[in-house]
């Protein structure tokens, strides 16, 4: 079994990116430059925006954050947004979701500039990206394929099963990996929380995606022997049995998992990594201005 080290493959993209951005400053020029909207003070959102900021300074990107109450109506996210979509300096823009019950991300997500949504979230990106036309890839799904040609794993005519039909997750991975490309090709299966017959389903997949949110529920059943098997779940369980009280883990029981596979991805350090630098490499071809001219 092989593991798929979305820490190791990240870091070596990083490394790649940081060339890069230091060859540009060395010819004069601007570094990219990240902007994330962050409205009220929601923890979990906080720690995402730090660790994004953390990710864009290391490669030597500049990165700017727009902290703004809870309070903050519809339209003032708007007017924010907007005028950042203005500013020539800036070339990707994320609004850190989820937002407050009051505003619909729908319509904040619908103004953001398509040329600097670097998160894919908008649906003129979703359609080119479900049309095969150049547009940003959600991070995620973004991130599972280049682990996927990282490790050079065939997916061209295999069955592929997702589990999870999120709009950030499972849908834009299953339209992916359906495309007429590299990695593609795939006969996909998109499953969800109305699919009868799951275990059947994905017991029979060459690669078993599993975007659920639901602590280890894939169990070595759901598993094809020797298939690949991507976990995108990430949960906290408390564990008094560890030092720190708590253990990480995905939507798999990875220890009875694992054994059955050829190949798969641990959390933590498989999927997670791999999403934050792939917002660093929409954020790099934003910049390059390789979507829209
Ligand atoms: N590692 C990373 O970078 C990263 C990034 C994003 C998300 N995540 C993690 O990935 C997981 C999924 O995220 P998400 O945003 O896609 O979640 P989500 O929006 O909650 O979607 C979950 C999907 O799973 C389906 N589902 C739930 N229970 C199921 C079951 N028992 N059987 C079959 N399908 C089931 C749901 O079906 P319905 O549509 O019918 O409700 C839904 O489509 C979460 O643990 C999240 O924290 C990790």
């Amino acid at each position: 079994m092989v593991l798929l080290d979305g820490k190791e493959v990240s870091r070596q993209i990083r490394a790649q990116i940081a060339l890069e951005v230091s060859g540009l400053i060395g010819n004069g020029k601007r570094a990219p430059h990240l902007a994330a909207v962050l409205v009220g003070d929601d923890p979990a959102s906080q720690t995402y925006v730090s660790n994004k900021e953390k990710a864009c300074r290391e490669v030597g990107f500049l990165f700017s954050v727009y902290r703004l109450p809870d309070s903050t109506t519809g339209e003032e996210l708007t007017e924010v947004v907007d005028f950042i979509n203005k500013d020539n300096e800036v070339d990707g823009l994320i609004v850190q979701l989820p937002l407050p019950p009051h505003i619909s991300p729908t319509r904040i997500i619908e103004a953001i500039d398509p040329s600097k949504d670097v998160d894919g979230y908008h649906p003129l990106n979703f359609g080119r990206m479900a049309l095969n036309l150049p547009s940003f890839l959600p991070a995620t799904p973004l991130g599972i394929l280049k682990i996927l040609e990282h490790y050079r794993i065939e997916t061209d005519g295999k069955s592929c099963v997702v589990i999870g039909r999120s709009q950030t997750v499972g849908t834009p991975v299953s339209l992916l990996l359906s495309r007429k490309s590299t990695p593609g090709n795939c006969t996909v299966t998109i499953c969800h929380s109305r699919s009868h017959n799951l275990v059947e389903i994905s017991s029979g997949a060459d690669i078993l995606i599993v975007a659920a949110g639901r602590p280890e529920m894939v169990g070595a059943d759901m598993v094809k022997e020797g298939s690949v098997v991507i976990d995108v779940g990430i949960h906290r369980l408390t564990d008094a049995n560890t030092k720190k009280g708590y253990r990480i883990t995905g939507d798999v029981k990875f220890d009875k998992v694992a054994p059955r596979t050829s190949h798969i991805t641990p959390v933590p350090g498989g999927v997670g990594p791999m999403t934050v630098v792939s917002l660093l490499l929409n954020t790099l071809k934003a910049y390059k201005k390789e979507v829209y001219c």
